[in-house]
């Protein structure tokens, strides 16, 4: 499923992404390319948590729709998937355990992981994993190293950030991840629940410990301000604006809050950001 959403930036920089309902539109696409721009290779990315709403794309359709298309342009087009799991990478696995993951989609071909996001690890940590038989792209002689091959992007470095890591996963185990999540999606829901009730604002699906919302249209530049100074920066929720069609210029873009809920939140704060939601996205105030 992917409510109107974008991938994150880093991302949306190179390309545009489908997923989910747009599985179809992807595959077409791919077509009008291979028949009609003479393209042979692809690099297709899907994000599994998306940093505005915490969509999943479905990782194990788009395998499917490579594996038809390898088939049907009978090994004449490369593929080449990622899977930014950034985000929802460190939540799904505990609490939606019977998930597929993505590299048990034979079709992916690398993913990332961000413990430092919703992992509880310190800023910085990234996990780039990709399948054994890229490692050969990467990999040069160096004749100071071990099996004197430098396997690594970024060849030597502090091992800092890998041992912190390990440490947060050894202190919280699996059951410590889920628990956390647990909470923090409980919060979540409730406050879903609690905005579900504004008439003025339109709630996008809850997923993982994401509350997003899309402000009213009408709101004035005066008001869009006001929302911003007394909800965004007073609650330091995120806020972003996008066009739905990135290809489409005429379409009007949409304004979005994003609130991240952790497991330490009070239901009495978020009754009051909820309350203060409704009070500055009320409108019709002079222009
Ligand atoms: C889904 C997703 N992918 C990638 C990134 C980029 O992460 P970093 O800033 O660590 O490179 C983010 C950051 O917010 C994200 O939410």
């Amino acid at each position: 499923m992917r409510a109107f959403d974008i991938p994150h930036n880093s991302i949306l920089a190179g390309c545009p992404v489908f997923g989910g309902k747009y599985i179809l539109a992807l595959e077409r696409k791919i077509r009008e390319l291979y028949r009609g721009n003479g393209i042979r290779r692809f690099i297709i990315f899907l994000n599994e948590g998306t940093t505005l709403t915490g969509a999943l794309d479905d990782t194990s359709a788009v395998g499917e729709v490579i594996r038809q298309l390898r088939t049907e342009f009978m090994g004449s087009a490369e593929f080449y998937l990622h899977v930014d799991a950034a985000y929802g990478g460190m939540v799904y696995p505990f609490t939606e355990p019977d998930r597929v993951r993505p590299f048990n989609v034979p079709e992916v071909d690398s993913v990332t992981v961000d413990p430092y996001k919703m992992g509880q690890c310190p800023m910085a940590e990234g996990v780039f994993l990709c399948r054994l038989k890229h490692q050969e792209y990467i990999q040069r002689p160096t004749g100071y190293v071990q099996d004197e091959q430098d396997d690594t992007l970024i060849g030597s470095r502090s091992g800092a950030y890998a041992a912190a890591c390990w440490a947060v996963f050894r202190a919280e185990g699996a059951d410590g991840f889920r628990a956390m999540h647990e909470q923090s999606i409980e919060h979540a829901r409730y406050l879903h629940e609690l905005l579900s009730q504004n008439g003025r604002i339109t709630m996008l699906p809850q997923l993982l410990n994401m509350v997003s919302f899309q402000l009213p249209p009408d709101l004035t530049a005066r008001e869009l301000k006001r929302f911003l100074d007394k909800v965004v920066d007073k609650y330091l929720v995120m806020w972003s604006w996008f066009s739905v069609d990135p290809e489409d210029p005429s379409v009007h873009p949409i304004r979005l809050v994003k609130c991240n809920i952790t497991r330490d939140v009070k239901r009495s704060w978020l009754e009051r950001f909820a309350r203060a939601v409704t009070q500055y996205t009320r409108g019709g105030t002079k222009k």
